[in-house]
């Protein structure tokens, strides 16, 4: 096969839009080869359960799966009856961008509460932890954060821990949706485990495609209580990967190793150099704080569609020109610098 792209372009679209990391490439290598039992059955995926044990306690067990999106429904969907609700930002990737697949793979409602930062609370989660017992209303059973944030935010332990609190005292579960976890640990210099398991949590997904693997998330169940029935749900969601053993020696090579932490350490330190660098900029107005690995900014009128001529980003709300940049494992200073350059040179 010819190569068919660009392999030194790098753009600001999503960290996904980077390729594998090489260390992950080299595991699948190591994986391959021989046969091994399939949908689970294998040693990679029996390793995968003792380095997630590693990161968040000995209780916690790891189910692979494809992607996020199916990270997430599955999540949501073990910890809910089918009447069960979930209670999320309005600016939450569950609502926000997986389609209609926690309504109609997941058959679940959610309840979105509006937020300034894309972060729930105590008090805003109260907006719509409401109507226990009443048949007419959709019943509340787990609350969902983002760590990190769509908008590129943090909860410290102290923030999740209060969360769990208010979620278990009314019968409820916490889930994270931890696409960007690793981001999140990095920026706040914590242990995973320090704003999961220790902070109440009862269930996450685990990212990792966008920190580096080719594809591949995993369920981690904190608390085994939560677990209702994730082996049956995750074939009915088509979730089950026959070959599991290469996404779980992706896995395995992630979090095995401080790759997981050096990657996000990066994409973070890029994303905080490319702040930096556009804050000096008179005109260009950055909208939202930089705790992790994406910075928004709104550029004066006619940069944003000149810097398109080289660059992808997504505009994040067209209404007001909010555009979001996002850092990966690969960016490197020079890219950084590169695009605060072009925007220097477009304004003058
Ligand atoms: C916050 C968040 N959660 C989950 C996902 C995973 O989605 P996917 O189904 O594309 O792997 C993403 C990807 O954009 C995301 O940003």
């Amino acid at each position: 096969m010819n190569r068919l792209h660009d392999a030194d372009r790098r753009d600001f679209a999503s960290d996904n839009y980077a390729g594998a990391h090489p260390e992950v490439l080299a595991a699948l290598v190591e994986a391959n080869g021989g046969h091994q039992g399939a949908y689970g059955a294998d040693d990679y995926t029996a390793r995968l359960q003792e380095v997630v044990a590693d990161h968040f306690g000995a209780q916690a067990t790891a189910w692979p799966v494809f992607n996020g999106t199916g990270a997430n429904v599955l999540s949501l969907q073990s910890v809910l009856p089918r009447w069960g609700a979930v209670i999320c930002a309005d600016t939450a990737h569950i609502h926000t961008d997986e389609n209609a697949a926690p309504e109609r793979v997941g058959g679940l409602k959610l309840l979105t509460v509006p937020t300034p930062d894309g972060k729930l609370t105590p008090e805003l989660v109260a907006t719509q932890a409401w109507g226990f017992g009443d048949e007419h209303r959709a019943q509340p059973g787990a609350v969902s954060i983002t760590q990190s944030t769509e908008l590129g935010t943090l909860y410290s332990p102290d923030e999740v821990r209060a969360l769990a609190d208010q979620a278990h005292e009314l019968g409820l579960r916490l889930h994270v949706d931890g696409a960007r976890i690793a981001n999140a640990a990095a920026a706040l210099d914590l242990p995973l485990r320090a704003f999961t398991t220790d902070a109440g949590v009862d269930v996450l997904s685990l990212g990792g495609t966008k920190n580096g693997l080719l594809y591949g998330e995993a369920v981690v169940v904190l608390d085994p209580a939560a677990d209702g029935g994730l082996g049956y749900l995750r074939k009915m969601d088509m979730q089950l990967t026959s070959k599991m053993r290469f996404v779980s020696a992706q896995l395995v090579a992630l979090f095995e190793s401080d790759l997981w932490l050096r990657s996000a350490r990066h994409a973070n330190a890029m994303a905080a150099r490319l702040r930096s660098g556009l804050e000096g900029l008179p005109g260009v107005v950055v909208t939202r704080p930089t705790q992790a690995n994406g910075v928004f900014v709104v550029f004066p009128a006619g940069v944003a569609e000149a810097l398109r001529r080289r660059w992808r980003f997504y505009d994040w709300d067209v209404a007001t020109g909010e555009a979001r940049l996002m850092c990966s494992f690969d960016t490197t200073p020079g890219d950084v610098d590169e695009l605060v350059a072009a925007v220097a040179a477009e304004m003058a």
